[in-house]
Formats: C-alpha cells, sequence, structure tokens
C-alpha cells in the first residue's frame, strides 16, 4: 500500500479506468445510509454509474432488516446506481455481477500474495466466494454483503442501487460481538490493502460485465463456480417456512434450487441461507 488508503477523489481517479462506473462520486466522511442516499438520487435522476462512498454510517442497512457495522475509515462503504434494462425478475443478476467482481478483486490481491506451500501456512488456498444471495466469504467467514434496492417503470426497472459493504483493512476484533464470524482483507492476507485501488478494481469489473449483461449474457455460469454453497445441505428461510435440502445450482437469475428429502426441486429466489454442517 502507498499509504494513501482513503479512496478520495484524486485517489480514485489515478486508478480508475472505468467509461461511466464512478465518474459522477459523492464522497461523505459520515453519512446515514449511503443505500438511502443513492436511492434518493436515482429518484431524482442520477445517471448510471452514479456512486455514493462513506468513510462512516451511523445507520447502515444490511438483509434482511439488520444493522450494517464497520469502524470509520476501515472498509469499503458504497452504493452504486445502476439502469440496466432488465425486467424486475432479472435484478439479483445485476447483484451477481457486482458480487462475482468483489471475489475477482479479492482473489486477485491474495494471488499476489500467493506464496510457495513451503513458506504459506495457513495463507495457503485462500478464496474469496460467494454464500447465496449476496455474502462475500473467506473460509466460512463474512467479508461483505450486498444490499440490492431498486424501483421498476412499467415493464422494465427503473434503476437498481447496489450497496456494498466490504471490510478492507478492519480489525474483525473492532465489531460487536453479536455479529457472525467476520473476516476482512487485512485479516486474511496480514497486511492492509489500498482501498481506492481496490473499489477501482471492482468497478473495472462490474462495468465490464455490465456491458455484457446489456447484451443478453446471464452471470450464472461464472457465479456457479464462485458460489460456496453449491453442493451443501442447507435450510432456507422462506416467507412460507422453512426448506430443507441440497443446494444443488442456480438458474440464469440467481435462484437457488434445492433438492429436498422428497426429491423434489424447489427454486428459491430470496432467503436467508444457512449452511449446515454434516
Ligand atoms: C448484508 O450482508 O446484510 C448486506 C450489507 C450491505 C451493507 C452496505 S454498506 C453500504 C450500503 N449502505 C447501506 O446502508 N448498506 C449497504
Amino acid at each position: 500500500m502507498d499509504g494513501d488508503d482513503r479512496p478520495t477523489r484524486a485517489a480514485l481517479e489515478a486508478r480508475l479506468h472505468t467509461r461511466a462506473l464512478g465518474r459522477n462520486l459523492e464522497i461523505h466522511d459520515e453519512i446515514a445510509s449511503t443505500n438511502t442516499r443513492a436511492v434518493a438520487l436515482a429518484r431524482e435522476g442520477a445517471p448510471e454509474g452514479t456512486l455514493v462512498l462513506a468513510e462512516v454510517q451511523t445507520e447502515g442497512r444490511g438483509r434482511l432488516n439488520r444493522r450494517w457495522y464497520a469502524p470509520k475509515g476501515t472498509s469499503l462503504l458504497m452504493s452504486l446506481i445502476l439502469r440496466p434494462a432488465l425486467m424486475p425478475r432479472q435484478a439479483q443478476r445485476v447483484t451477481m455481477i457486482c458480487s462475482l467482481s468483489i471475489v475477482e478483486a479479492v482473489n486477485s490481491a491474495f494471488r499476489l500474495d500467493a506464496r510457495p506451500d513451503w513458506d504459506a501456512g495457513e495463507r495457503r488456498g485462500k478464496e474469496a466466494r460467494v454464500k447465496w444471495p449476496n455474502d462475500i466469504v473467506v473460509s466460512g467467514k463474512k467479508m461483505g454483503g450486498l444490499l440490492t434496492e431498486m424501483a421498476a417503470k412499467g415493464d422494465l426497472l427503473d434503476f437498481i442501487v447496489v450497496g456494498i459493504g466490504l471490510n478492507v483493512n478492519l480489525d474483525v476484533a473492532a465489531l460487536p460481538e453479536l455479529t457472525a464470524p467476520a473476516t476482512s482483507v487485512l485479516a486474511e492476507l496480514g497486511r492492509p490493502v489500498s482501498r481506492a485501488g481496490l473499489l477501482a478494481a471492482i468497478l473495472e469489473g462490474i462495468e465490464s460485465r455490465a456491458e455484457r449483461l446489456a447484451q443478453g449474457w446471464s452471470p450464472h455460469e461464472e457465479w456457479r463456480e464462485h458460489l460456496a454453497t453449491l453442493g451443501e445441505w442447507v435450510q432456507v428461510s422462506v416467507p412460507d417456512g422453512m426448506i430443507e435440502g441440497i443446494a444443488e445450482d442456480v438458474d440464469e437469475d440467481g435462484a437457488l434450487l434445492v433438492r429436498m428429502r422428497d426429491g423434489r426441486l424447489r427454486h428459491i429466489l430470496a432467503g436467508d441461507v444457512t449452511l449446515r454442517r454434516h
């Protein structure tokens, strides 16, 4: 790291090679929630690629009405506005390209840090993966999460806001005790990284995948390769109760296909997956 960890406008501009993503940028020292701000901007007509970044959030929101905690200056806390020509039922494709771009960027840092087997110790084989539907995990511990909010106009999406919280240079001991096992890039790599550099890499990954998305591509094959959930016995809470079974696959729109005990295959669009260990 070059000592310039704060993702300022200048630090980002020096690293960013995108066409649209991150070009319209708001950076806040402190904000209630970058998602709340980005949704308001999107409703006012903010262009595709608008990015809201914050050093700390006072009311950071997670999925399922949970809070998102991150001590000031340790993480990437951001919300990105996209306006893809997709139907609302295809919205998860946008979240998928974002989670793929996050694991790609984090894994490139892991690979650069790779050491020969005899010197790797417990860093050997580290890999960031996606826990269905929207968590970023490393060795079963959560490194980040995505919260997507959207609005439709007619049959199509008007906008999507993808909120990303990624633990970067975070000492996990600083998190409240009640949160699930957490990790950070720092904890996994053993050294801090440039948040601006990581952010630029993530945005570049999203932009190139968004261009393919616009041509009708579905990211589900690439996503499948990076899902920690497939092949696991899962419990999923859905509006009509709890489903248990083997997570067999995902479909083009990111639904999880769960093979239940009675042999039936259930498509699950949204919910919370708990991986059960045997
Ligand atoms: C989750 O795993 O529950 C999703 C967490 C998403 C947190 C991010 S932090 C930036 C953005 N603003 C918010 O209020 N939430 C998202």
